[in-house]
C-alpha cells in the first residue's frame, strides 16, 4: 500500500494524479470542466460535473498506473478555493449550482460592507478585505437567493462547503462534512489567528453555525471512501486549497520562500512563518499550511486573469491555434510598440481590489498586429507578478531584495514567458522538475499522514530544478516599462 492519489479539481479541468511512495508521478487523468456565465460577471460550476470527474479520473489515473485501490496508502484533495457549494444533507445533491471565486455577482453586497466600516474587522479577523472573491458573500447570496434555502438551513437541512469539503462528503458517502484550515481560511468566516469559525463573522454575514464543516489540519484521518466508489475503502488523508498544496509541491518551507502559481489567475504566496503578517499593501494574510495543529503563515496575492488571457487569446479572438503557440508569437513581436494589455476580465484583484475594472489594451498603432498582443499578454503577468512581489517587500522586510521565485502551472511551460518574468521583474525565476506541484503537495500531505514521507523540513529534498531564468533585461528598461503597466492599469481603475 504504497500508492499516494492526488485529486486536483481545478476551476477549469479535473486532474488525478497518482504518484509512487517517493512522490514520483506515476499516470494522469485530466477531464476539462464547463464554464457557466449566466449573467455578466456572473461563473458557475455544475456540482455533478465536478464530483464525476473527480470520480472519473481518479479510476482513469489508477487503470493507467496499473495500480489498484487497494494498493494506495491514501488520497489526497486539493481544489479551486473559494468557490461555494450549498447542499442537502439528506440527499447529497446541492441546491444551486457552485458559485465559482471568479464570479463578481455579490459586489454590491461587499461595496456595502466598505460603506458600513465592516472592512476593519473583516481583515483583523480573516486577513481578507471585502471582495466577491471569497465565500462568505456567496453564501448569503445562495441562503438569499435560492426558494426556501434559509428556512432549509435553518431546519439544519442544509450543508456548506468549499469544493474540498463537497468531494469529501461525496467520497465519504455523506459520512464526514469536514474541510481543512487553508480551505476554511478563504471563506472570509474564518479567524486565522485562533483557527476557528468566527462568531462575529458569521453574524456580519448572516450565515447559520449550522452550515459549517468541521475544520481539520491539513494532514488528517479524514474518513475512508464509501463502498462501491473504488473496489476497496481508501483513506483520505490529506487536504489542501490548491494554492497552499503548490506551496507544500514547491517546498516553500522556509520563511521568505516564495512561489508564484500561473493556471487561470496567478497567486503568489510568500510563506511567513509562525507570525501572521497583517498587510498595509491590499494583500491578503492566509494559512500555509495547518500540521500537528500549528499553523504557518502566507501573505498572499491574487491575480485574477494570467493564464486565462492566453486563452482569451486563442478562443476569444483565435490569435493563436494553442496556448503553446504564445511564446513563439510573441518573440516576433517589434519591441519598440509600447502595447499593453490589463486582463481586468473579471475586475482586478491584489493590490487594487477593484471588482468594476474591465480590460483595456492600450498603445494600439497601426503597425500593431497579434505579436505585440500576445506579448502584452505575457508580459502583463510579469507586470502583475512585480506588483504583488513590490507590495510584499513593502509589508514584511523579511522578504528582502533577494528574492527568488519559485514558479509552477501550465505558463511557465513557456521559456519566453518565464525569462520575460524574469526580466521584469529583475530576480531569478525557478521552475521545478515537476511542474504539476498544486497535486504534489495533496501527494505530500496524504504520504505525511500515512507515515510514507518526513515533515516539511527533510521533505524539501523532493524539490529539483529544471532550469532558473535569470534577469537579463537593463533595470532601467524594465522600470520603463513597468512605469507604463502602472499607467495602464490608473487608466481601468474605477476607483
Ligand atoms: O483562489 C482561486 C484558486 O484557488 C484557483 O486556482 O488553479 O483553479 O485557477 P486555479
Amino acid at each position: 500500500m504504497s500508492g499516494l492519489l492526488a485529486i486536483d479539481q481545478g476551476t477549469t479541468s479535473t486532474r488525478a494524479i497518482l504518484h509512487g511512495p517517493d512522490l514520483t508521478p506515476l499516470a494522469t487523468a485530466q477531464l476539462p470542466l464547463a464554464q457557466h456565465f449566466p449573467a455578466p460577471g456572473w461563473v458557475e460550476h455544475e456540482p455533478e460535473e465536478i464530483w464525476s470527474a473527480s470520480l472519473a479520473t481518479m479510476r482513469q489515473a489508477l487503470a493507467k498506473g496499473g495500480m489498484a485501490a487497494k494498493d494506495l496508502a491514501g488520497i489526497g484533495i486539493t481544489n479551486q478555493r473559494e468557490t461555494t457549494l450549498l447542499w442537502d444533507r439528506r440527499t447529497g445533491r446541492a441546491i444551486h449550482r457552485a458559485i465559482v471565486w471568479q464570479d463578481r455577482r455579490t459586489a454590491a453586497h461587499c461595496a456595502r460592507l466598505v460603506a458600513e466600516g465592516a472592512g476593519g474587522l473583516i481583515a483583523e479577523r480573516s486577513g481578507l478585505l471585502p471582495d466577491p472573491y471569497f465565500s462568505a458573500t456567496k453564501l448569503a447570496w445562495l441562503l438569499d437567493n435560492v426558494g426556501g434555502a434559509r428556512a432549509a438551513a435553518s431546519r439544519g437541512e442544509l450543508a456548506f462547503g468549499t469544493v474540498d469539503s463537497f468531494l469529501l462528503w461525496r467520497l465519504t458517502g455523506g459520512r464526514v462534512h469536514a474541510t481543512d484550515a487553508t480551505n476554511a481560511a478563504r471563506t472570509m468566516l474564518f479567524d486565522i489567528r485562533r483557527g476557528s469559525w468566527d462568531a462575529d463573522l458569521l453574524r456580519l454575514f448572516d450565515i447559520p453555525e449550522s452550515l459549517l464543516p468541521e475544520i481539520r489540519d491539513n494532514a488528517a484521518a479524514f474518513g475512508e471512501t464509501a463502498p462501491g466508489l473504488l473496489e476497496a475503502a481508501v483513506p483520505v488523508r490529506g487536504m489542501a486549497g490548491d494554492q497552499h498544496a503548490a506551496m507544500l509541491g514547491q517546498a516553500c518551507f522556509t520563511p521568505g520562500m516564495v512561489k508564484s502559481t500561473y493556471g487561470t489567475g496567478c497567486f503568489l504566496l510568500l510563506n511567513t512563518g509562525a507570525t501572521a503578517v497583517a498587510s498595509n499593501n491590499r494583500l491578503l494574510t492566509t494559512l500555509a499550511w495547518q500540521l500537528g495543529g500549528q499553523r504557518t503563515y502566507a501573505l498572499e496575492g491574487a491575480i485574477f486573469i494570467a493564464g486565462a488571457a492566453v486563452q482569451w487569446l486563442r478562443d476569444g479572438l483565435g490569435l493563436i491555434r494553442d496556448a503553446a503557440e504564445s511564446g513563439a508569437l510573441a518573440a516576433r513581436s517589434d519591441p519598440a510598440q509600447p502595447v499593453y494589455f490589463v486582463p481586468a476580465f473579471t475586475g482586478l484583484g491584489a493590490p487594487h481590489w477593484d471588482a468594476e475594472a474591465r480590460g483595456a489594451l492600450l498603445g494600439l498603432t497601426r503597425n500593431t498586429g497579434p505579436a505585440e498582443i500576445c506579448r502584452a499578454a505575457l508580459e502583463a503577468v510579469a507586470f502583475q507578478t512585480r506588483d504583488l512581489v513590490e507590495a510584499m517587500q513593502a509589508d514584511w522586510s523579511s522578504a528582502g531584495g533577494g528574492t527568488v521565485l519559485r514558479v509552477d502551472g501550465g505558463m511557465t511551460a513557456s521559456d519566453y514567458a518565464m525569462q520575460a518574468l524574469a526580466d521584469l521583474l529583475g530576480a531569478p525565476v525557478d521552475r521545478p522538475v515537476v511542474q504539476e506541484t498544486t497535486a504534489l503537495g495533496a501527494a505530500y500531505l496524504a504520504g505525511l499522514q500515512a507515515g510514507l514521507l518526513p515533515p516539511p523540513g527533510p521533505a524539501a529534498a523532493h524539490w529539483r530544478l529544471d532550469r532558473r531564468f535569470q534577469p537579463a533585461m537593463p533595470r532601467a528598461e524594465a522600470d520603463r516599462r513597468h512605469a507604463g503597466w502602472q499607467d495602464a492599469v490608473r487608466r481601468v481603475l474605477t476607483r
